[in-house]
């Protein structure tokens, strides 16, 4: 099912090229003393313009022969082919569950026949899945489809049907320094590149424009969904500027392969997205990507345990309940929790999923005081019988009313893979959007890009890159409100704001 929706306003104008909307910023700025606090509110009026040209979307995958990377390939052929196949529940066909811009919709109001609501990916032209290109990187030989057999993601009569067509795409030899993943890695790795960084990262570069090229696609984005690593130190002199990381490449001095792949896409133009949860963005890395204006957007997609983290603490802190601690167990058996069971870079998952309720508790300071935060755990252990079908189980104990305790336990069942592939393609999706829309605030003469460190990604991220000095929102709701709200502001309409005050009043 498709829509579509024309906007019918004087301040929204559709010409060949563009959808250009005139739009009425409305915002606050606070000053607080003490128990004081003033609000000002203000209006900024701005200019939306949103390319309607959709470009054939080319994505390379680096880690395209691990469950993630044959999973979206294969989901996305499946789609396109229309297929359908038996299990033991009966015919099931492909789709795309899990996409907030394929899957889910958004309310646009309501007409004679009540509300109307459309499919996310209607409300500006954007990419279909189907059409993306896919191509990539991976340290393990493995043609795609003995690689999603080795995923043992997919039904095997689906998997029977795919594999003439996963079976012609192989990954392109990659980038591997063996200290930055897990030593268990090692047997995997037999498709490496060879020579010096800065040789590599040429290579890298080459393989973007071969992409390209052979593929005749107009864009290309580059996705990181290869193991995590461990983290990297930032050495001053060496990853703190972007001067400074080009000759610690040139030099062959600590850099990570994510960050090699990072600044190889930065430097051919290609927006960057990181999957994993390791820093691949050292300053440096972010400081090449402002410098030359390209989108980089992650870290580590949000799935599962973390996804539900956002949702349930944040709806306990604004229903004034106190969490006071959350322990989250995972048994992960696929390759991701082989390598995430070395210490250095399950370190670098803890991380990432550590930070993800503080924007909730310091919303409230009635319940929290200044510094205070629920006790928070996190734990994984491979468990290789529950290959991709990952467990996780969560146990929130909150402080209710006068002294009252209340604990919530979960345990969660689904392959990790199915959950991330949708995760994928909507990050590549709403990152190519965003490289079609500008906003010329009224006074200023030209149109600007969002800055290249793409927050709006922050609902797709367990931890959200953004840009310094800008405030992390991890908050399910607030995250989907922010997509949906700059959405509409392209269309010219404003927020939603779930008012429905025509329902309310007499
Ligand atoms: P996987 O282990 O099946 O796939 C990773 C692939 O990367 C492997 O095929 C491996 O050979 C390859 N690889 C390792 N180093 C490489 C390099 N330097 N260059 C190219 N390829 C390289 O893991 P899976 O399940 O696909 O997950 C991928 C990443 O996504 C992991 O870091 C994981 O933590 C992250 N992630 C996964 C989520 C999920 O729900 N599946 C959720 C959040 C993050």
């Amino acid at each position: 099912m498709s829509m579509n929706v024309n906007i019918n306003s004087p301040n929204v104008k559709y010409t060949d090229s563009h959808i250009e909307a005139k739009y009425s910023y409305q915002t606050t700025s606070v000053h607080r003393d003490g128990n004081k606090v003033t609000v000002t509110p203000h209006t900024t009026e701005m200019t939306f313009r949103t390319e309607r040209q959709v470009p054939q979307l080319g994505v390379m995958l680096v880690g395209w022969g691990g469950n993630n990377g044959t999973t979206v390939t294969a989901a996305v052929l499946a789609n396109k082919l229309g297929l359908t196949w038996r299990t033991k529940t009966g015919e099931k066909k492909a789709n795309y569950y899990g996409s907030l811009l394929q899957a889910s919709t958004v309310c646009i109001g309501s007409g004679l026949e009540g509300e109307v609501n459309v499919p996310f990916r209607d409300l500006l032209p954007m990419v279909h899945p189907n059409d993306i290109v896919f191509d990539g990187w991976d340290i393990s030989a493995k043609d795609l489809g003995g690689a999603m057999e080795r995923a043992e993601v997919l039904d095997w009569s689906l998997q029977e049907q795919l594999r003439p067509y996963m079976s012609c795409l192989k990954p392109r030899p990659s980038i591997y320094i063996p200290e930055f993943i897990a030593a268990n890695q090692e047997s995997r790795a037999d498709n490496v590149l060879t020579g010096t960084m800065v040789e590599q990262v040429e290579q890298i570069r080459a393989d973007i424009r071969d992409f390209r090229q052979s593929s005749g696609v107009d864009k290309v984005i580059v996705l990181w969904t290869a193991n995590t690593e461990r983290f990297c130190d930032i050495v001053p002199g060496v990853n703190d500027t972007a001067k400074n990381l080009l000759a610690a490449i040139q030099a062959g001095a600590e850099v990570s392969p994510s960050t090699l792949f990072a600044v190889a896409s930065i430097l051919e133009g290609c927006a960057y997205i990181n999957g994993s949860p390791q820093n691949t963005f050292v300053p440096g890395a972010v400081e090449l990507a402002v410098q030359r204006g390209v989108f980089i957007g992650g870290d580590d997609f949000k799935s599962g345990q973390t996804k539900i983290k956002s949702v349930l603490v944040d709806f306990l802190v604004s229903a004034g309940i106190k969490p006071t601690s959350i322990v989250s167990y995972n048994h992960l058996g696929n390759n991701d929790g082989k390598n995430l069971s070395a210490p250095q870079q399950f370190r670098s998952k803890e991380i990432s999923k550590s930070n993800v309720v503080d924007d909730m508790v310091q919303s409230n300071p009635i319940l929290y005081q200044p510094g205070e935060k629920p006790d928070h755990c996190v734990v994984i252990k491979y468990v290789p019988c529950v290959g991709d079908s990952k467990r996780a189980m969560d146990e929130y104990t909150s402080e209710i009313m006068m002294g009252g305790i209340n604990t919530i336990a979960l345990h969660n069942t689904c392959e990790d893979s199915l959950l991330a592939s949708p995760i994928i393609l909507d990050l590549v999706i709403l990152t190519e959007l965003c490289q079609r829309i500008t906003v010329q605030p009224q006074g200023e003469e030209d149109f600007q890009s969002f800055h290249s460190v793409l927050a709006l990604l922050s609902f797709l991220c367990k931890a959200p890159l953004v840009p310094s000095g800008t405030p992390v929102v991890n908050a399910f709701f607030r995250q989907r409100a922010s997509i949906e709200n700059i959405m509409r502001a392209c269309l010219g309409l404003p927020p939603q704001n779930h008012m429905l005050l025509e329902h309310k009043l007499q």
